[in-house]
């Protein structure tokens, strides 16, 4: 059994064109893979508090931690052995302002911690989660490269990507579901012209 973590950026339900993407993907997979979705606008996320600030430090200097940071400690390594536990990785991310949902930053920000989901040594920084990673992007506009040329206002696409490897997901796998907002034929189009690759993609989890 492989246990895949959908981790859905969207607050839109299944108005979303990043999760009717996603339904592409899900449907086409193996009876052997497991989802176990996380709806981030949903998961009452905690906060970055002063005492996570705190335990994030001390734990990376191996210090021990008080009793409010370890109980506020906890609900970290509960966000984080989910994630580093999972086999493979499906991400649904629409672009708001050029860059990802700020409910996405905030889980990125709750999971990556040195010692946690990432190590250095003299080689530089190594990843400690491990899977394919399958991110779906969704934007209102086209902010595909050109002439070879990242688009300048993608920020989704360079983030996204330096941030999974960083953690150790490889390979990683970028769909485009652009022109979300020029109506519902245009909508359905742009779905059906990722339908293979997403096909493609869901076949190789498992
Ligand atoms: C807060 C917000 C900011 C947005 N910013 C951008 C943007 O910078 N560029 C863009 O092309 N579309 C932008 N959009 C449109 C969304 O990217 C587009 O509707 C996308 O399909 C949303 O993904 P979803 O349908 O999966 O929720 C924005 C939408 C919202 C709600």
């Amino acid at each position: 059994m492989t246990n895949l973590l959908y981790i859905n950026a969207s607050p839109r339900g299944d108005l979303s064109a990043a999760n009717q993407a996603a339904l592409i993907f899900t449907d086409a997979l193996a009876d052997s893979v497991q989802v176990n979705r996380l709806d981030l606008f949903e998961a009452k996320l905690p906060e970055v508090t002063l005492e996570i600030t705190a335990a994030k430090m001390k734990f990376a200097m191996g210090l021990d931690l008080d009793e409010e940071e370890a109980r506020q400690w906890t609900a970290i390594t509960n966000l984080v052995s989910q994630f580093v536990e999972a086999d493979d990785y499906l991400f649904t991310i629409p672009m708001w302002n050029f860059n990802i949902p700020y409910k996405l930053k905030q889980y990125i920000d709750l999971i990556t911690h040195p010692g946690l989901t990432f190590t250095s040594d003299e080689n530089g920084p190594r990843g400690l989660a491990s899977g394919r990673a399958t991110l779906i992007y969704s934007r209102g506009g086209d902010y595909s490269p050109k002439d070879g040329k990242p688009d300048p206002f993608d920020f989704q696409s360079p983030y996204m990507n330096a941030w999974t490897r960083l953690v150790g997901l490889d390979p990683v796998s970028e769909v485009r579901v652009q022109k979300t907002m020029a109506g519902p034929d245009a909508l359905n189009e742009t779905l059906d012209a990722q339908k293979s690759q997403l096909t493609v993609l869901a076949k190789e989890m498992g």
